[in-house]
């Protein structure tokens, strides 16, 4: 087989079964008021950084990234409540996350970020997001349903292979770290980690 010239990558934490049975649960309710298109079960996951296409001969740098700060902030289950369900109006996404994401996951998202830039890669500006997506091209003109805040147990952090099919998105975990224990949020780092800004 011929070797692929560009990889469509992105790092994220990756729920265990019995979370991603809740967050699809939520996506269900959230899309009996507001339609769309309901994330599959198996594709759920909270996007660390998105490096989009890159060159297969760069995966390894990207991969380097992640060892240097798995090893610098160290290894530890982190638990983190998702506790909110929102719907943002500028891309018609109802996700679910946190209001206010544990340190140790705002940190790993902006250190990552940080070595990948260092190593070249092109990132978003905008700051890091505590969500996953549920439902697409939702509209939703009321009130989401109220939801039971549940935990969800950071144990790991996985680099991910998306590939665009017609069917929606395959997704392959290709590598996997320790998630970190460090709970001190770098300096800089936003207090309300799950506010995007803007739009
Ligand atoms: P989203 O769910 O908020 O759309 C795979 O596409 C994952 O990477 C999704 O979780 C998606 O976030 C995220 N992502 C971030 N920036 C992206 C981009 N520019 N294009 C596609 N996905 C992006």
């Amino acid at each position: 087989m011929a070797a692929e010239a560009t990889r469509r990558i992105f790092f994220a934490l990756w729920p265990e079964a019995a979370v991603a049975r809740q967050l699809h649960a939520l996506g269900g309710a959230a899309h009996a008021v507001c339609g769309g298109r309901r994330m599959r079960l198996d594709t759920l996951h909270m996007t660390l950084a998105f490096l989009g296409d890159v060159d297969a001969a760069r995966f390894d740098a990207a991969c380097a990234a992640a060892d240097e700060i798995a090893q610098k902030l160290g290894a530890g289950d982190t638990p983190m409540l998702i506790d909110r369900l929102a719907h943002w109006k500028h891309n018609h996404i109802v996700w679910a996350g946190c209001d206010e994401a544990p340190a140790a996951v705002g940190a790993l998202a902006v250190e990552l970020a940080a070595a990948l830039r260092q190593r070249g890669f092109q990132l978003d500006s905008r700051p890091f997001a505590a969500h996953v997506t549920l439902l697409r091209n939702a509209r939703c003109g009321g009130e989401l349903p109220p939801m039971a805040a549940f935990e969800w147990p950071v144990r790991d952090f996985v680099l991910v292979q998306s590939q665009l099919d017609p069917a929606g998105a395959q997704y392959e975990i290709v590598r996997r770290w320790a998630a970190p224990s460090r709970q001190k949020p770098p300096q800089g780092a936003a207090s309300d980690l799950c506010e995007r800004g803007g739009d």
